[in-house]
């Protein structure tokens, strides 16, 4: 917990954010016995704060990058075990070509810019999805990442691109199917741990918490299987304005919640 409260302390000065007493109070409330393992989140309204601005939609994204900087730091420095961002759906190849071209060099960029601090971190990068259709460029930037964090034993940052929950089922229905016709799966073994290991998220915990920005109240084929028992927090906020303080919030909301599993208290 110690280890914890300096990190954060010493994170918010990096940041070079002025101490208020508000996020000392937040910090103080926290429970840290209590931090979610897995932490998902859906970063949505990149696209609306940037049209609120008068600027175009990749302005959003550039912005939502700096978030995910600041996420990331925010969540590593509390013990999160995993972190989750919806990066990029399989419904998103339908946005005009510019801007899935963008989207799809931000890997990148964000391996370019932070890979020495990932690393410095102890932080692994994997990628949840399907990886066929993704260009060269942006699987190379991912198997980067992978080769040069896979030893890392810290937070696993996942980034979900070209991810889409019902794909994701159908793949793991797939290899079921092709394992059970070569005699490596018995259909009377298939429980819900047996399934859970052919989905992309396969050895992870499911998700304790996850958070979607930008008022929109839906899941919209995130992890439909994983979030089964999952506490639920949306925000108003857009994503390029989901900041240390909101992310704080929605740890201390969920450390309220009374996590039951369909069973009594
Ligand atoms: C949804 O907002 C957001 C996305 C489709 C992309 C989010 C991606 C990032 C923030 C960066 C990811 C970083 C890496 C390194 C892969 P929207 O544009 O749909 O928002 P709108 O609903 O307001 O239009």
């Amino acid at each position: 917990m110690l280890e914890a409260l300096k990190r954060l302390f010493r994170g918010h000065q990096e940041i070079g954010v002025t101490s208020d007493t508000d996020r000392s109070e937040t910090i103080k409330q926290l429970k840290f016995g209590q931090i979610p393992k897995h932490v998902a989140i859906i970063m949505d309204g990149n696209g609306r704060w940037a049209a609120k601005r008068g600027l175009p939609r990749i302005a959003g994204h550039q912005a939502g990058m700096k978030t995910v900087r600041e996420i990331v730091r925010v969540a590593d420095d509390l013990g999160i075990e995993v972190l989750t961002l919806y990066s990029f759906s399989t419904e998103n190849w339908k946005r005009p070509r510019d801007e899935v071209n963008f989207l799809m060099k931000l890997p990148q960029e964000f391996f370019n810019s932070e890979i020495k601090e990932l690393k410095s971190r102890n932080i692994r990068v994997e990628m949840v999805g399907s990886e066929s259709q993704l260009p060269g460029f942006t699987m190379s930037a991912i198997n980067q990442f992978r080769e040069e964090t896979k030893e890392n034993t810290g937070l696993q940052l996942n980034f979900a691109m070209n991810y889409g929950s019902r794909s994701e089922i159908l793949y793991a229905v797939e290899g079921m199917l092709r394992d059970q016709a070569g005699g490596h799966l018995d259909i009377d073994e298939v429980n819900e741990e047996t399934f859970a290991r052919y989905l992309y998220t396969r050895d992870l915990p499911d998700p304790d918490l996850m958070i979607r920005t930008s008022g929109e109240i839906r899941i919209s084929n995130f992890m439909l299987w994983q979030l089964a028992y999952s506490e639920l927090w949306f925000t108003e906020t857009a994503w390029p304005d989901f900041k240390e303080k909101s992310f704080l919030q929605a740890i201390q909301d969920y450390q309220r919640r009374s996590r039951r599993y369909g069973a009594l208290k």
